[in-house]
């Protein structure tokens, strides 16, 4: 009798957990010490008035208009980061990749209620400054430390000072930081982590070189009129730029006569422009392959597509459950089979990126200006015709 009662007991017990793991706010990141508090880069470097992107774009014309045209400045003001962060309950450790350094930050952090550091203390930052926080991975981010101008070379004739930083030139030190997000938890059990590209080169063997395509070298003065030097575009290319995805994949299709007058479309896709997955990045980043048969009217007779995607289980845990992502060199073949007797006239193929899926999109009450996703690449095929690219 004893026994009975302590199972059922048991029972309730593991159920009210588990209901209460799917009702507790969602914790994706673990945080690790370095993500507890933000970037502290010390006093405003001798020679300058500000730290502002705006401030150093007065001499770096040409980098300031890079830097302009990417995401890194866009990290706070990107309206799909503001509406997920919203949705999420605006947790602290978002911002320490997102405005990483204190002074955009509006509260400071003085410690943690909970083990999981979940719910800091907070108190205001008399030193917030709301325009910097605007610029989201600013200039200051990866080039202020102590006071000083940290650089790859150590220019003398600048004038602030610098001091050259070996983490500046070897690569892809710099990125480490924020497109990896290390750090073990009890309930988490992460093959990569989120958003781990930096992770993602080093399970396919390969060196990280994240600076060597999204940082593309360049002639130029660092400051107008200044002497020509080797020098890095500050591009910082992804999935918003639909040219840098299909840098990074080789799209080939033909078409193969069977025996039987049936034919075989292969789409075969190589990701051999990156070190990292494709896509790579957030889960949510996906690619889509889709066949279709048409008839004369264009009318769809019926098609097979395929999703290349990480696939998260949230809850009541998180576990990595599957990854259809193309890993850095990898082929794969795609195919479709067309029988002559269903009259197919034309044949659609086509490869979309997604940066995310319409569901989710509604789900957390994005109203996106610019599409979420792009055609890749697209081909209408007229049956009988041979393809080869
Ligand atoms: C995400 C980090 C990051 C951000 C943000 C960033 N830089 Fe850089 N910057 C680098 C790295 C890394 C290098 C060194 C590249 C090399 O030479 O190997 C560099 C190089 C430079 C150089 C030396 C000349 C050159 O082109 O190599 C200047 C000047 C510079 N950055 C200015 C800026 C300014 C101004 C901003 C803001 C508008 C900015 N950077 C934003 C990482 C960054
Ligand atoms: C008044 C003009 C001016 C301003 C403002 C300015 N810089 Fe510079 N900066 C220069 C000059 C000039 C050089 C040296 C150019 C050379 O070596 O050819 C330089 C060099 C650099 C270098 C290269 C160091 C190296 O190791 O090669 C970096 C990095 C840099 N600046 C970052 C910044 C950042 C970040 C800001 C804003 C916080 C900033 N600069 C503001 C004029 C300026
Ligand atoms: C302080 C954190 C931080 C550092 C350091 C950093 N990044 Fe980023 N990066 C971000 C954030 C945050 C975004 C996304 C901004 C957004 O879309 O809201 C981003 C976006 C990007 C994107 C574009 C993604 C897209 O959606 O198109 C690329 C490419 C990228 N980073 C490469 C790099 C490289 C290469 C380095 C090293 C030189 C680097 N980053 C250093 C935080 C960082
Ligand atoms: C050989 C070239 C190459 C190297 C090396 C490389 N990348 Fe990429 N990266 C690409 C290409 C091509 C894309 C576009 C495809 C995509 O977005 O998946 C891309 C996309 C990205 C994105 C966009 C993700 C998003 O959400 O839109 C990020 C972030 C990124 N890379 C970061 C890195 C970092 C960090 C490193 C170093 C660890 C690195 N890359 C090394 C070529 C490269
Ligand atoms: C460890 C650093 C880090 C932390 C912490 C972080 N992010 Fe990001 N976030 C990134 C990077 C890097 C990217 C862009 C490249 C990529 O896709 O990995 C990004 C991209 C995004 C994007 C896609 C933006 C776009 O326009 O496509 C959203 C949305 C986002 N983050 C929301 C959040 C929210 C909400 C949180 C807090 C729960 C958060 N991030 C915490 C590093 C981080």
């Amino acid at each position: 009798m004893n026994v009975r009662r302590s199972i059922i007991t048991l029972c309730l017990f593991l159920a009210i957990f588990l209901a209460y793991r799917f009702v507790r706010p969602l914790q994706i990141f673990v945080v690790s010490p370095e993500f507890e508090v933000p970037i502290d880069i010390g006093a405003v470097p001798v020679g300058l008035d500000s730290v502002s992107a705006k401030s150093c774009g007065k001499c770096h014309t040409e980098i300031y208009e890079e830097w302009s045209s990417s995401m890194h400045a866009d990290a706070w003001i990107d309206p799909y980061f503001q509406v997920d962060y919203a949705f999420d309950g605006y947790p602290q450790i978002c911002l320490n990749c997102h405005t990483p350094l204190k002074g955009q930050q509006k509260d400071l952090v003085l410690g943690f209620k909970d083990s999981e550091k979940s719910d800091p203390i907070l108190k205001s930052n008399r030193n917030f400054d709301e325009s910097l926080q605007d610029e989201g991975v600013t200039c200051a981010v990866c080039h202020i430390r102590d006071g000083m101008i940290i650089g790859p070379s150590g220019s003398d004739t600048a004038p602030h000072p610098v001091k050259r930083d070996e983490s500046m030139s070897d690569g892809h030190s710099m990125c480490r930081r924020c497109h990896m997000v290390m750090g073990d938890r009890w309930d988490t059990f992460y093959r990569l982590p989120p958003c781990g590209t930096y992770g993602e080169t080093m399970e396919a063997g390969r060196k990280p070189e994240c600076m060597k395509c999204h940082m593309p070298e360049i002639e130029r003065p660092v400051v107008p009129g200044g002497e020509i030097k080797k020098a890095k575009q500050h591009l910082w290319q992804g999935g918003h730029h639909p040219e840098m995805v299909k840098k990074g994949l080789t799209v080939k299709l033909e078409s193969i006569e069977l025996a039987d007058s049936s034919i075989e479309y292969k789409l075969s896709l190589s990701n051999s422009g990156s070190n990292h997955r494709i896509p790579t990045g957030t889960p949510d980043r996906h690619l889509t392959v889709k066949f279709r048969r048409l008839d004369e009217n264009m009318k769809t007779l019926g098609e097979k597509s395929y999703k290349l995607k990480r696939t998260i289980m949230w809850r009541p845990f998180i576990v990595d459950l599957w990854d259809t992502r193309l890993k850095a060199g990898e082929t794969r073949l795609f195919s479709f089979h067309v029988n002559r007797q269903d009259r197919p006239v034309f044949i659609d193929v086509e490869v979309r990126y997604h940066l995310l899926d319409e569901r989710r999109r509604r789900r957390i009450g994005y109203e996106n200006k610019e599409p979420i996703d792009y055609s890749i690449f697209y081909k209408r095929i007229e049956v009988g015709k041979n393809v080869k690219n």
